[in-house]
């Protein structure tokens, strides 16, 4: 299949590219560079543009004869979105409406969209079913589900088919390390430690101790960035006229930090030391997905479930590239 990823320059749209040209499709990458890196992306299958850029977008989807759109471009940072809100409702709503308008008039109309479970806000419940209710609490998880929804009314309207598909703490790195996470700011919690242990860091800060969690710390479900890819595929061959998959992505295990740290610890052999501080604002104490409505739809589960092999991946990565894409020249 002809397929247009936007944000195939960043974390999750690079490993999903690396699936889709292994699996024989032809695969054109969009990105902007703010966060994607270059060297991410195969030679030769890279436009640098922006979303807002819709004759631009409409003139690709046109000469690349493109069949269908996975969409990861988007900034992501939860505690940016609260202090730069129009930096998010400019880019992941204006910026994709742009995109699905000119998908409307290339006469595209499939589309795999990158959504959140910040889609959900603090659960009633964990594990989390798509069936619960989407109340985001941060500006990030409300653009994302503003899209969820114009995706399912441009589906009733002019028969799309789309699959939103919300992702849990994507972590890890492809397997032959080729690829992997590198973000300017880093915030996450796994690259953040493997600093640490990289000498990069001096230590690693707890969010919170005494949360109502078995050791008191945060509890999130860590899905691997592969098994991301390949729910993706898997959820761009179910795409037909009228389609609409809502699917949380995750594991069904949670992890608490502690538990990260100690897996950190674990696979690089350093003491990693840490401290304590009080709790991110934001953060829900625990997230962790019900992942059987994928399984049902798409006949996907996560293939890494234990955080072990999923540090050890994203160490393989970090060690090879300590400055991440800069070392690649
Ligand atoms: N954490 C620490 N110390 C750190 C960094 C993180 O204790 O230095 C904790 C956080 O409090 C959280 C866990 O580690 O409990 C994971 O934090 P990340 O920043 O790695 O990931 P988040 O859970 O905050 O964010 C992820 C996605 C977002 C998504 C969000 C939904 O990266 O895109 O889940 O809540 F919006």
């Amino acid at each position: 299949m002809n397929v247009l990823v936007t944000g195939g320059a960043g974390y999750v749209g690079s490993h999903a590219v690396k699936l889709l040209a292994r699996e024989g499709h032809d695969v054109w990458v969009y990105d902007n560079l703010v966060y994607g890196h270059r060297a991410a992306v195969p030679a030769g299958r890279l436009i640098e543009g922006d979303l807002l850029d819709r004759d631009k977008l409409e003139g690709l989807l046109r000469e690349k004869k493109i069949e269908a759109v996975m969409h990861f471009a988007a900034y992501a940072y939860v505690g940016e979105s609260v202090t730069d809100p129009a930096k998010y409702y400019g880019n992941n709503i204006l910026g994709t409406l742009s995109l699905m308008e000119a998908m409307r008039a290339a006469s595209v109309s499939k589309i795999v969209f990158s959504s959140t479970c910040a889609t959900y806000g603090e659960p009633d419940s964990v594990p989390i079913r798509e069936t619960q209710a989407q109340r985001p609490i941060n500006p990030y998880g409300f653009t994302k589900l503003v899209i969820e929804h114009a995706l399912a009314d441009y589906t009733r309207a002019y028969g799309w088919g789309y699959a939103a598909l919300r992702y849990f703490n994507a972590a890890g790195a492809s397997a032959d390390g080729d690829i992997g996470e590198d973000h300017d700011p880093e915030t996450h919690l796994i690259p953040l430690v493997l600093d640490v242990a990289l000498g990069r860091r001096e230590m690693v800060t707890i969010f919170g101790d005494k949360l109502p969690t078995p050791d008191g710390t945060c509890i999130r479900d860590y899905i691997h960035v592969d098994d991301l890819a390949t729910a993706h595929l898997a959820a761009l061959n179910k795409l037909g006229q009228g389609t609409e998959l809502k699917l949380n992505l995750g594991t069904g295990r949670g992890t608490s930090v502690k538990e990260v740290i100690e897996a950190c610890r674990k696979v690089t052999g350093h003491p990693i030391p840490a401290d304590i501080a009080g709790p991110r604002a934001g953060d829900p104490p625990a997230l962790v997905a019900d992942p059987s409505a994928a399984l049902q739809a798409l006949g996907w589960k996560a293939k890494f479930v234990e955080i072990t092999p999923i540090v050890e991946s994203a160490w393989k990565w970090h060690k090879a590239h300590p400055k991440g894409y800069d070392d690649r020249g």
